[in-house]
Protein backbone atom coordinates (compact mmCIF):
# COMPACT_ATOMS: atom_id res chain seq x y z
CA UNK A 1 0.00 0.00 0.00
CA UNK A 2 1.19 3.70 -0.18
CA UNK A 3 2.18 5.05 2.37
CA UNK A 4 -0.22 8.28 2.20
CA UNK A 5 -2.95 5.66 2.78
CA UNK A 6 -4.03 3.95 6.12
CA UNK A 7 -7.05 3.30 8.30
CA UNK A 8 -8.92 4.52 11.23
CA UNK A 9 -10.88 2.42 13.18
CA UNK A 10 -13.04 3.15 15.85
CA UNK A 11 -16.46 4.76 16.97
CA UNK A 12 -17.15 7.40 14.70
CA UNK A 13 -19.76 10.03 14.61
CA UNK A 14 -20.73 12.71 12.17
CA UNK A 15 -23.71 14.37 11.32
CA UNK A 16 -25.60 14.11 7.48
CA UNK A 17 -27.51 17.64 7.99
CA UNK A 18 -29.52 19.36 11.02
CA UNK A 19 -30.48 17.50 13.73
CA UNK A 20 -32.72 20.21 14.91
CA UNK A 21 -34.05 21.35 17.72
CA UNK A 22 -35.45 17.83 19.66
CA UNK A 23 -34.00 15.64 22.39
CA UNK A 24 -33.66 13.12 19.66
CA UNK A 25 -31.77 13.72 16.13
CA UNK A 26 -33.85 14.68 13.51
CA UNK A 27 -34.20 11.37 11.36
CA UNK A 28 -31.37 10.98 8.83
CA UNK A 29 -29.20 13.66 10.57
CA UNK A 30 -27.04 11.55 12.24
CA UNK A 31 -24.29 8.75 11.44
CA UNK A 32 -23.24 6.77 14.09
CA UNK A 33 -20.71 3.41 13.91
CA UNK A 34 -19.36 1.59 16.52
CA UNK A 35 -16.78 0.00 15.19
CA UNK A 36 -16.10 2.08 12.20
CA UNK A 37 -13.64 2.80 9.75
CA UNK A 38 -12.25 5.98 7.96
CA UNK A 39 -10.31 4.70 4.91
CA UNK A 40 -7.55 7.24 4.31
CA UNK A 41 -5.98 8.24 1.22
CA UNK A 42 -4.15 11.55 -0.32
CA UNK A 43 -5.64 13.45 2.10
CA UNK A 44 -9.02 12.40 1.55
CA UNK A 45 -11.44 9.87 2.76
CA UNK A 46 -11.51 7.14 -0.02
CA UNK A 47 -14.33 5.38 1.97
CA UNK A 48 -15.92 5.28 5.11
CA UNK A 49 -18.31 2.16 6.80
CA UNK A 50 -18.26 0.14 9.33
CA UNK A 51 -14.84 -1.63 9.87
CA UNK A 52 -16.93 -5.05 8.95
CA UNK A 53 -18.09 -3.87 5.30
CA UNK A 54 -14.96 -2.07 4.61
CA UNK A 55 -11.77 -4.37 6.27
CA UNK A 56 -12.36 -7.05 3.23
CA UNK A 57 -11.55 -4.25 0.29
CA UNK A 58 -8.16 -3.04 2.06
CA UNK A 59 -5.02 -3.75 0.71
CA UNK A 60 -2.98 -6.28 2.52
CA UNK A 61 -0.27 -4.44 4.57
CA UNK A 62 -2.28 -0.63 5.30
CA UNK A 63 -1.39 0.63 8.36
CA UNK A 64 -4.51 0.65 10.89
CA UNK A 65 -4.35 3.06 13.98
CA UNK A 66 -6.88 1.97 16.63
CA UNK A 67 -9.04 4.12 18.34
CA UNK A 68 -11.16 2.00 19.99
CA UNK A 69 -12.36 3.16 23.23
CA UNK A 70 -12.13 6.77 21.70
CA UNK A 71 -14.71 8.59 19.31
CA UNK A 72 -13.65 10.10 16.30
CA UNK A 73 -15.70 12.90 14.29
CA UNK A 74 -15.14 15.67 11.81
CA UNK A 75 -12.69 18.39 13.18
CA UNK A 76 -13.87 21.10 14.68
CA UNK A 77 -14.93 24.84 13.04
CA UNK A 78 -13.81 28.00 13.99
CA UNK A 79 -16.09 30.35 12.46
CA UNK A 80 -14.65 33.80 13.79
CA UNK A 81 -10.77 33.65 15.62
CA UNK A 82 -8.50 36.77 15.61
CA UNK A 83 -4.90 34.63 15.84
CA UNK A 84 -3.37 37.54 16.55
CA UNK A 85 -5.16 38.48 20.04
CA UNK A 86 -3.47 35.38 21.28
CA UNK A 87 -1.27 36.58 23.60
CA UNK A 88 -3.87 38.92 25.09
CA UNK A 89 -6.52 36.27 26.25
CA UNK A 90 -7.86 36.74 29.43
CA UNK A 91 -6.84 40.72 30.02
CA UNK A 92 -8.85 41.93 32.35
CA UNK A 93 -11.11 44.49 30.09
CA UNK A 94 -14.42 45.39 30.67
CA UNK A 95 -15.86 46.19 27.53
CA UNK A 96 -15.35 46.21 24.23
CA UNK A 97 -14.46 49.36 23.51
CA UNK A 98 -12.30 50.09 26.19
CA UNK A 99 -10.67 46.97 25.72
CA UNK A 100 -9.89 47.28 22.07
CA UNK A 101 -7.92 50.69 23.31
CA UNK A 102 -6.05 49.13 25.94
CA UNK A 103 -5.34 45.58 25.09
CA UNK A 104 -6.13 44.61 21.47
CA UNK A 105 -4.87 47.73 19.41
CA UNK A 106 -1.27 47.92 21.12
CA UNK A 107 -0.97 44.01 20.65
CA UNK A 108 -1.80 44.15 17.02
CA UNK A 109 0.52 46.59 16.68
CA UNK A 110 3.67 44.24 17.21
CA UNK A 111 2.52 41.85 13.92
CA UNK A 112 4.26 45.05 12.33
CA UNK A 113 7.47 42.43 12.35
CA UNK A 114 7.29 39.64 10.49
CA UNK A 115 9.35 37.22 13.15
CA UNK A 116 7.13 38.08 15.66
CA UNK A 117 3.82 37.10 13.51
CA UNK A 118 5.46 33.91 12.27
CA UNK A 119 6.00 33.13 16.23
CA UNK A 120 2.36 34.14 17.40
CA UNK A 121 1.37 32.45 13.86
CA UNK A 122 2.67 28.66 14.72
CA UNK A 123 1.90 29.10 18.08
CA UNK A 124 -1.79 29.85 17.51
CA UNK A 125 -2.23 27.05 15.22
CA UNK A 126 -0.19 24.22 18.13
CA UNK A 127 -3.23 25.16 20.26
CA UNK A 128 -6.02 25.18 17.74
CA UNK A 129 -4.58 21.43 16.26
CA UNK A 130 -4.49 20.84 20.35
CA UNK A 131 -8.25 21.84 20.41
CA UNK A 132 -9.23 19.79 17.91
CA UNK A 133 -9.58 22.59 15.40
CA UNK A 134 -9.02 21.87 11.66
CA UNK A 135 -10.61 24.82 9.98
CA UNK A 136 -11.17 28.50 11.08
CA UNK A 137 -11.58 31.97 9.51
CA UNK A 138 -9.21 33.95 10.63
CA UNK A 139 -8.56 38.10 11.46
CA UNK A 140 -4.67 39.21 10.84
CA UNK A 141 -3.97 42.23 11.94
CA UNK A 142 -3.40 45.26 9.61
CA UNK A 143 -0.10 44.28 8.52
CA UNK A 144 0.27 42.56 5.32
CA UNK A 145 2.98 40.61 6.77
CA UNK A 146 0.26 38.99 9.68
CA UNK A 147 -1.33 37.36 7.08
CA UNK A 148 1.39 36.18 5.13
CA UNK A 149 3.11 34.83 8.16
CA UNK A 150 -0.10 32.73 9.32
CA UNK A 151 -0.74 31.34 5.57
CA UNK A 152 2.54 30.37 5.40
CA UNK A 153 2.23 28.13 8.57
CA UNK A 154 -1.24 27.04 7.97
CA UNK A 155 -0.11 25.81 4.25
CA UNK A 156 3.12 24.30 5.53
CA UNK A 157 0.46 22.11 7.97
CA UNK A 158 -1.73 21.33 5.07
CA UNK A 159 -4.52 23.20 6.60
CA UNK A 160 -7.88 24.29 5.36
CA UNK A 161 -8.05 28.13 6.81
CA UNK A 162 -9.68 31.07 5.60
CA UNK A 163 -8.02 33.83 6.72
CA UNK A 164 -7.61 38.19 5.55
CA UNK A 165 -6.20 41.29 6.03
CA UNK A 166 -7.77 43.91 8.55
CA UNK A 167 -9.28 47.42 6.93
CA UNK A 168 -9.29 49.88 9.27
CA UNK A 169 -8.42 53.99 7.83
CA UNK A 170 -9.21 55.54 10.69
CA UNK A 171 -10.57 55.52 14.50
CA UNK A 172 -7.21 53.70 15.48
CA UNK A 173 -3.68 54.16 16.35
CA UNK A 174 -1.84 55.20 13.58
CA UNK A 175 0.32 52.67 13.48
CA UNK A 176 -2.61 49.93 12.34
CA UNK A 177 -4.33 52.34 10.06
CA UNK A 178 -3.91 51.90 5.85
CA UNK A 179 -5.84 54.00 3.68
CA UNK A 180 -8.50 53.24 1.09
CA UNK A 181 -5.55 53.19 -1.68
CA UNK A 182 -3.10 50.76 0.29
CA UNK A 183 -5.88 48.46 2.01
CA UNK A 184 -7.19 47.56 -1.73
CA UNK A 185 -3.70 47.27 -2.64
CA UNK A 186 -2.38 45.23 0.51
CA UNK A 187 -5.51 42.75 -0.32
CA UNK A 188 -5.37 41.94 -3.90
CA UNK A 189 -1.32 41.54 -3.21
CA UNK A 190 -2.88 38.79 -0.86
CA UNK A 191 -5.27 37.19 -2.67
CA UNK A 192 -3.05 37.10 -5.78
CA UNK A 193 -1.17 35.07 -3.24
CA UNK A 194 -3.20 32.98 -1.52
CA UNK A 195 -6.44 32.62 -2.36
CA UNK A 196 -7.26 29.02 -4.36
CA UNK A 197 -3.92 27.73 -3.17
CA UNK A 198 -3.47 24.35 -1.55
CA UNK A 199 -6.43 24.77 1.07
CA UNK A 200 -6.43 28.39 1.54
CA UNK A 201 -8.70 30.87 1.26
CA UNK A 202 -9.04 35.07 1.08
CA UNK A 203 -11.78 36.72 3.59
CA UNK A 204 -11.94 40.04 2.70
CA UNK A 205 -12.10 41.83 6.29
CA UNK A 206 -13.14 45.29 7.31
CA UNK A 207 -12.52 45.08 10.86
CA UNK A 208 -16.13 46.67 11.75
CA UNK A 209 -17.78 49.97 10.56
CA UNK A 210 -16.51 52.24 12.95
CA UNK A 211 -12.90 51.93 11.92
CA UNK A 212 -13.12 52.01 8.03
CA UNK A 213 -14.56 55.51 6.07
CA UNK A 214 -17.50 55.26 3.63
CA UNK A 215 -15.20 54.70 0.90
CA UNK A 216 -12.87 52.10 2.24
CA UNK A 217 -16.08 50.10 2.68
CA UNK A 218 -17.30 50.86 -1.25
CA UNK A 219 -13.81 49.72 -2.05
CA UNK A 220 -13.95 46.59 -0.25
CA UNK A 221 -17.52 45.93 -1.33
CA UNK A 222 -16.27 46.47 -5.00
CA UNK A 223 -13.70 43.87 -4.78
CA UNK A 224 -15.86 40.91 -3.45
CA UNK A 225 -18.67 42.05 -6.73
CA UNK A 226 -15.67 41.35 -9.11
CA UNK A 227 -14.69 38.07 -7.15
CA UNK A 228 -17.76 36.38 -5.30
CA UNK A 229 -15.96 33.80 -4.35
CA UNK A 230 -14.20 35.48 -1.73
CA UNK A 231 -15.24 35.38 1.82
CA UNK A 232 -15.61 38.68 4.06
CA UNK A 233 -15.43 38.60 7.45
CA UNK A 234 -16.60 41.75 9.88
CA UNK A 235 -18.29 42.83 13.56
CA UNK A 236 -21.82 43.76 14.25
CA UNK A 237 -24.12 44.87 16.80
CA UNK A 238 -21.81 43.41 19.82
CA UNK A 239 -22.03 46.17 21.76
CA UNK A 240 -24.22 49.10 22.98
CA UNK A 241 -21.54 51.42 23.02
CA UNK A 242 -20.40 50.26 19.39
CA UNK A 243 -23.37 50.60 18.54
CA UNK A 244 -24.18 54.17 19.27
CA UNK A 245 -21.04 55.03 17.90
CA UNK A 246 -21.96 53.80 14.10
CA UNK A 247 -25.22 55.88 14.64
CA UNK A 248 -23.12 59.10 14.92
CA UNK A 249 -20.51 58.28 12.21
CA UNK A 250 -23.48 56.92 9.92
CA UNK A 251 -25.89 59.36 10.57
CA UNK A 252 -27.71 58.95 6.98
CA UNK A 253 -28.00 54.48 7.45
CA UNK A 254 -30.98 53.49 8.90
CA UNK A 255 -29.48 51.43 11.37
CA UNK A 256 -25.82 49.68 11.91
CA UNK A 257 -26.68 46.57 9.55
CA UNK A 258 -27.70 49.33 7.00
CA UNK A 259 -24.25 50.50 6.65
CA UNK A 260 -22.67 46.88 5.55
CA UNK A 261 -25.70 47.10 2.74
CA UNK A 262 -24.65 50.27 1.80
CA UNK A 263 -21.54 48.75 0.60
CA UNK A 264 -22.28 45.86 -0.77
CA UNK A 265 -21.37 43.87 1.69
CA UNK A 266 -23.67 41.54 3.08
CA UNK A 267 -23.73 38.12 0.91
CA UNK A 268 -23.50 34.40 0.89
CA UNK A 269 -20.06 34.06 1.76
CA UNK A 270 -20.06 36.91 4.78
CA UNK A 271 -19.49 36.54 8.52
CA UNK A 272 -21.25 38.55 11.17
CA UNK A 273 -19.30 38.52 14.15
CA UNK A 274 -21.71 38.82 17.33
CA UNK A 275 -25.03 40.26 15.71
CA UNK A 276 -26.42 40.24 19.37
CA UNK A 277 -28.72 43.56 19.16
CA UNK A 278 -30.43 42.96 16.14
CA UNK A 279 -34.43 42.94 15.62
CA UNK A 280 -36.18 40.53 13.71
CA UNK A 281 -36.60 42.42 10.48
CA UNK A 282 -32.67 42.97 10.58
CA UNK A 283 -32.42 38.84 10.90
CA UNK A 284 -34.34 38.94 7.69
CA UNK A 285 -32.68 41.02 5.77
CA UNK A 286 -29.32 39.37 6.69
CA UNK A 287 -31.03 35.67 6.00
CA UNK A 288 -32.40 36.91 2.84
CA UNK A 289 -28.50 37.81 1.64
CA UNK A 290 -27.66 34.45 3.17
CA UNK A 291 -24.94 35.46 5.44
CA UNK A 292 -24.29 34.01 8.43
CA UNK A 293 -23.81 35.16 11.78
CA UNK A 294 -20.91 33.86 14.24
CA UNK A 295 -21.89 33.38 17.72
CA UNK A 296 -18.99 33.67 19.97
CA UNK A 297 -20.78 32.38 23.91
CA UNK A 298 -17.49 32.96 25.43
CA UNK A 299 -16.61 36.38 24.13
CA UNK A 300 -20.36 37.91 24.62
CA UNK A 301 -20.18 37.03 28.03
CA UNK A 302 -16.16 38.21 29.08
CA UNK A 303 -17.29 41.73 27.71
CA UNK A 304 -20.16 41.11 29.09
CA UNK A 305 -22.02 42.11 25.29
CA UNK A 306 -24.95 40.16 25.42
CA UNK A 307 -26.81 36.90 25.41
CA UNK A 308 -27.18 35.39 21.71
CA UNK A 309 -30.94 34.70 20.87
CA UNK A 310 -29.94 31.34 18.83
CA UNK A 311 -33.81 30.29 18.07
CA UNK A 312 -34.95 33.65 16.79
CA UNK A 313 -31.98 33.68 14.10
CA UNK A 314 -33.45 30.43 13.29
CA UNK A 315 -37.11 31.76 13.07
CA UNK A 316 -36.12 33.51 10.26
CA UNK A 317 -33.96 31.27 8.23
CA UNK A 318 -30.75 33.33 9.41
CA UNK A 319 -27.58 31.03 9.47
CA UNK A 320 -25.94 30.54 12.51
CA UNK A 321 -22.19 29.53 12.96
CA UNK A 322 -20.16 28.86 16.66
CA UNK A 323 -16.64 30.69 17.16
CA UNK A 324 -14.54 31.10 20.03
CA UNK A 325 -13.79 35.16 19.12
CA UNK A 326 -9.86 34.66 20.99
CA UNK A 327 -9.19 37.33 21.97
CA UNK A 328 -12.48 38.70 23.21
CA UNK A 329 -13.52 34.86 24.02
CA UNK A 330 -11.41 33.08 26.53
CA UNK A 331 -10.67 29.69 25.11
CA UNK A 332 -10.02 28.22 21.62
CA UNK A 333 -11.28 25.08 22.24
CA UNK A 334 -14.91 24.20 20.87
CA UNK A 335 -15.73 22.61 23.99
CA UNK A 336 -15.79 25.72 25.68
CA UNK A 337 -17.13 27.42 22.93
CA UNK A 338 -20.45 24.49 23.50
CA UNK A 339 -20.13 24.91 27.29
CA UNK A 340 -20.69 28.57 27.01
CA UNK A 341 -23.44 28.82 24.03
CA UNK A 342 -25.26 25.99 26.50
CA UNK A 343 -25.38 28.79 28.91
CA UNK A 344 -26.24 31.57 27.15
CA UNK A 345 -29.38 29.29 25.58
CA UNK A 346 -30.49 28.61 29.67
CA UNK A 347 -30.69 32.13 30.49
CA UNK A 348 -33.06 32.58 27.30
CA UNK A 349 -34.82 29.29 27.88
CA UNK A 350 -33.26 28.20 24.68
CA UNK A 351 -30.77 24.77 25.73
CA UNK A 352 -28.64 23.87 23.07
CA UNK A 353 -28.66 19.91 23.27
CA UNK A 354 -24.91 18.21 22.66
CA UNK A 355 -26.84 17.31 19.11
CA UNK A 356 -27.22 20.40 17.82
CA UNK A 357 -23.77 21.93 19.73
CA UNK A 358 -21.72 19.25 18.04
CA UNK A 359 -23.45 19.56 14.80
CA UNK A 360 -22.35 23.27 14.59
CA UNK A 361 -18.78 22.81 15.17
CA UNK A 362 -18.52 20.51 12.10
CA UNK A 363 -21.25 20.22 9.50
CA UNK A 364 -23.17 23.59 10.71
CA UNK A 365 -19.75 25.98 10.53
CA UNK A 366 -18.94 23.92 7.49
CA UNK A 367 -21.96 24.65 5.77
CA UNK A 368 -22.33 28.39 7.07
CA UNK A 369 -19.16 29.06 5.78
CA UNK A 370 -19.84 27.19 2.40
CA UNK A 371 -17.07 24.77 2.67
CA UNK A 372 -19.05 21.63 3.13
CA UNK A 373 -17.75 20.36 -0.41
CA UNK A 374 -14.86 19.88 1.20
CA UNK A 375 -14.99 19.35 5.04
CA UNK A 376 -17.37 18.99 7.79
CA UNK A 377 -18.82 15.46 7.32
CA UNK A 378 -16.10 13.00 6.14
CA UNK A 379 -17.86 11.67 2.67
CA UNK A 380 -16.33 9.99 0.70
CA UNK A 381 -13.81 12.48 -1.36
CA UNK A 382 -13.95 14.77 1.58
CA UNK A 383 -10.59 16.32 2.82
CA UNK A 384 -9.95 13.56 6.34
CA UNK A 385 -9.85 16.32 8.95
CA UNK A 386 -10.47 14.49 11.96
CA UNK A 387 -10.98 14.93 16.19
CA UNK A 388 -10.09 11.86 17.88
CA UNK A 389 -11.93 12.35 21.82
CA UNK A 390 -11.00 10.88 24.64
CA UNK A 391 -14.07 10.05 26.96
CA UNK A 392 -11.83 9.31 29.50
CA UNK A 393 -8.77 11.53 29.37
CA UNK A 394 -8.96 12.84 33.25
CA UNK A 395 -9.70 10.71 36.13
CA UNK A 396 -13.42 12.72 36.76
CA UNK A 397 -14.27 12.42 32.71
CA UNK A 398 -13.65 8.44 33.15
CA UNK A 399 -15.89 8.50 35.98
CA UNK A 400 -18.57 10.09 34.38
CA UNK A 401 -18.19 8.79 31.32
CA UNK A 402 -18.11 5.00 32.78
CA UNK A 403 -21.48 5.75 34.28
CA UNK A 404 -22.75 6.47 30.54
CA UNK A 405 -21.46 2.83 28.59
CA UNK A 406 -18.52 1.69 26.60
CA UNK A 407 -18.09 3.87 23.63
CA UNK A 408 -17.81 0.16 21.84
CA UNK A 409 -21.55 -0.19 22.40
CA UNK A 410 -23.65 3.02 22.62
CA UNK A 411 -27.00 3.62 22.20
CA UNK A 412 -28.61 6.83 20.45
CA UNK A 413 -29.38 8.17 24.10
CA UNK A 414 -26.15 6.96 25.95
CA UNK A 415 -24.59 8.88 22.70
CA UNK A 416 -26.27 12.07 23.57
CA UNK A 417 -25.19 11.82 27.56
CA UNK A 418 -21.98 10.89 26.54
CA UNK A 419 -21.35 14.08 23.67
CA UNK A 420 -23.29 15.96 26.32
CA UNK A 421 -20.66 15.40 29.50
CA UNK A 422 -17.90 16.07 27.21
CA UNK A 423 -19.71 19.21 25.93
CA UNK A 424 -19.74 20.26 29.64
CA UNK A 425 -16.40 18.59 31.26
CA UNK A 426 -13.81 18.60 27.80
CA UNK A 427 -11.38 20.22 27.58
CA UNK A 428 -8.35 19.90 25.55
CA UNK A 429 -7.29 16.82 27.26
CA UNK A 430 -10.35 15.46 25.81
CA UNK A 431 -8.95 15.96 22.41
CA UNK A 432 -6.55 12.34 22.08
CA UNK A 433 -5.42 12.91 18.63
CA UNK A 434 -5.98 15.92 15.62
CA UNK A 435 -5.54 14.75 12.18
CA UNK A 436 -5.68 16.81 8.84
CA UNK A 437 -5.45 16.28 5.32
CA UNK A 438 -5.18 12.70 6.12
CA UNK A 439 -2.16 13.25 8.60
CA UNK A 440 -2.07 12.96 12.45
CA UNK A 441 -0.53 16.55 13.73
CA UNK A 442 -1.38 16.51 17.07
CA UNK A 443 -1.51 13.32 19.64
CA UNK A 444 -1.20 12.84 23.10
CA UNK A 445 0.10 9.68 23.01
N1 LIG B 1 -15.05 44.69 17.10
C1 LIG B 1 -14.07 45.28 16.39
N2 LIG B 1 -12.88 44.66 16.58
C2 LIG B 1 -13.12 43.66 17.44
C3 LIG B 1 -12.29 42.65 18.01
O1 LIG B 1 -11.09 42.57 17.78
N3 LIG B 1 -12.91 41.77 18.86
C4 LIG B 1 -14.24 41.84 19.12
N4 LIG B 1 -14.77 40.94 19.94
N5 LIG B 1 -15.04 42.77 18.60
C5 LIG B 1 -14.48 43.66 17.76
ZN1 LIG C 1 -13.89 39.25 16.66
Amino acid sequence: PRPTMRVLRGPLVRFLDDPGEDDQPAPGSLSYLQDGALWLEDGRVRAVGSYQDISPQLPAGIEVVDYTGKLMMPGFIDSHVHYVQLDILASYGRQLLDWLNDYTFPEECRFAQRAHADAVAEAFLDEQLRAGTTTAQVFCSSHPQSVDAFFTAAQRRGLRMLAGKVLMDRNAPAALTDTVTSGVADSERLIADWHGKDRLGYSLTPRFAPTSTAAQLEATGAILRAAPDLHLQTHLAENAGEIAWVAELFPEERDYLGVYERYGLVGPTSTFAHGIHLDQAMRERLAGAGANIAFCPTSNLFLGSGLFDRLGCREVGLATSLASDVGGGTDLCGFATLKAAYQVGQLLGQPLTAWQGFYRLTLGNARALHLDRHIGALQPGQEADIVVLDPAATPLLARRTARIGKTANLESSSLGELLFALMMLGDDRSVFATWAGGECLHSRE
